[in-house]
Order: C-alpha cells, then sequence, then structure tokens
C-alpha cells in the first residue's frame, strides 16, 4: 500500500505497544519511525549521571536548564547516543524508568526535545511515538492515534519485555511504576499525555499486532484511498 507523504503521530499510555506498533507501520509504508520517549529517557539518564535528579527526584532544574545547552542527544545506528555512546540500553532501565516522568514535566526538557523531533517532521513520512505528538509536537498531524489497553496486560507485556532482555521484573512493581508514570504523564502542567480531539483510539488489551495493523490499514485505506 503507498501512502501520501503524512505524519503519523502515535500516542498513549505507558506500555500499550506504541513503539512496535508505530516500528511496523514504518516497516510497512517505508516511513521514518522516531521514539520520542528516548529522547526523554536520553534527558534522563544525563541527569541522572550528572547529578541534576537526585535519588528523592528533586530536580536541579537551572542547572539541567544550563546543561542542556551542551548535550549532544542524537539517533543512530544502534538507537539513541549521548554524543558518541550508544545508551540505548542503560535508557530502557527500571532506574530510567523511575524518574523520566518528573524529567519529562521539565517545560525547558520538553522544549529541548520537541525542537529535535520537529526537525524530522520537516521531511513528513514520518511515524513517532510518544505522549504529546498529535497535541503539542505535530499538531497538524495527518494521522493520529491514541493507544490504551488494559494496566495488567500491560504490565505483563513489560514485564516480559525486561525478561526478555535479561532484566528482573516483579510484575506488581512494573505495574506500580506504569501506573505512577500515567498520573504523572496525564496531570503535569506542560503538554499533559492527552488524547488530541481529532485521534482514533485504539484498545489494543486483546487484540495481536496482526488485529492492529488491520485496523490500520482500513483507516488508511478510507481516509487516504490508496491502492
Ligand atoms: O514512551 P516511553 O515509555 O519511552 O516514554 C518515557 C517517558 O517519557 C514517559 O513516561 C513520559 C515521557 N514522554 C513524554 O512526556 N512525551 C513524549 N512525547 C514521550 C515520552
Amino acid at each position: 500500500m503507498r501512502i501520501p507523504d503524512i505524519i503519523i503521530a502515535v500516542d498513549g499510555y505507558s506500555s500499550t505497544g506504541k513503539s512496535s506498533f508505530a516500528k511496523i507501520i514504518a516497516n510497512e509504508f517505508s516511513f521514518l519511525y522516531l521514539d520520542s520517549g528516548a529522547l526523554y529517557r536520553g534527558v534522563t539518564l544525563f541527569a541522572i549521571e550528572n547529578g541534576y535528579i537526585d535519588a528523592d527526584g528533586s530536580i536541579d532544574v537551572p542547572g539541567l536548564d544550563k546543561a542542556l545547552g551542551g548535550l549532544d542527544l542524537h539517533f543512530g545506528e544502534k538507537g539513541t547516543y549521548i554524543g558518541d555512546r550508544c545508551i540505548e540500553r542503560e535508557i530502557r532501565s527500571l532506574a530510567v524508568a523511575d524518574k523520566v516522568s518528573p524529567i519529562a514535566t521539565v517545560p525547558q526538557v520538553r522544549e529541548f526535545v520537541d525542537k529535535k523531533l520537529r526537525e524530522f517532521g520537516k521531511f513528513k513520512r514520518v511515524v513517532m511515538d510518544g505522549r504529546d505528538i498529535g497535541t503539542t509536537v505535530f499538531p497538524d498531524a495527518e494521522l493520529k492515534i491514541f493507544m490504551t489497553a488494559d494496566p495488567m496486560v500491560r504490565a505483563r507485556r513489560r514485564a516480559e519485555e525486561m525478561h526478555t532482555k535479561g532484566e528482573e521484573a516483579d510484575i506488581s512493581e512494573v505495574l506500580k511504576n506504569l501506573q505512577e508514570r500515567d498520573w504523572i504523564d496525564s496531570h503535569r502542567e506542560t503538554s499533559p499525555l492527552a488524547k488530541a480531539e481529532d485521534a482514533i483510539v485504539l484498545d489494543n488489551s486483546d487484540m495481536t499486532m496482526e488485529d492492529q495493523m488491520k485496523w490500520l490499514r482500513n483507516i488508511i485505506a478510507e481516509r487516504f484511498c490508496c491502492a
């Protein structure tokens, strides 16, 4: 299926399978896939390693804001990088997951990330997953999907993903982390997680990836009438 030059925004709750879905969409339509959460995770790792956030979650906002000017955070061959160091593994740890939502509430951090993301949107044919892509980063995105699923289903998926990577995962802790992140993400002042008015909801609690792709192909065929 050949589709026009559009931006596809995939927003929603943590561990609803946004990134897996977005990657498959990118592959099917030869779009560029961008993981906006990876940039928030990258800033978080940087903040932890350089002492801009402490164990109880207090953030040195002026210090972090200043340091962002010199932070070379970018996507590369194997994922996310700071300079030439690949940080893909570290940004998926529970230590980073635990601090990423508070870091993502900082307006200066959001500005830093948004600027990078918008650069990629200039060329269209991009599918981006996150929390505020359809509301803030690309409010004019031609197709907006808002993903949700039952919290327990999401916690199980996340724990399985961690197990495959050889990480420890206690299901109740994973569930707690997800729920805390949902709450912070939906209640922050700047660009909270919210469904854009024109987004289509996809609850994938009982759907396989193939079900989700069928659902999407139908929507694309209806809206963008392509063969
Ligand atoms: O998608 P993820 O779990 O990797 O995202 C990590 C965190 O980053 C998430 O808890 C909230 C934040 N985030 C955000 O605030 N806005 C985005 N567009 C993407 C992620």
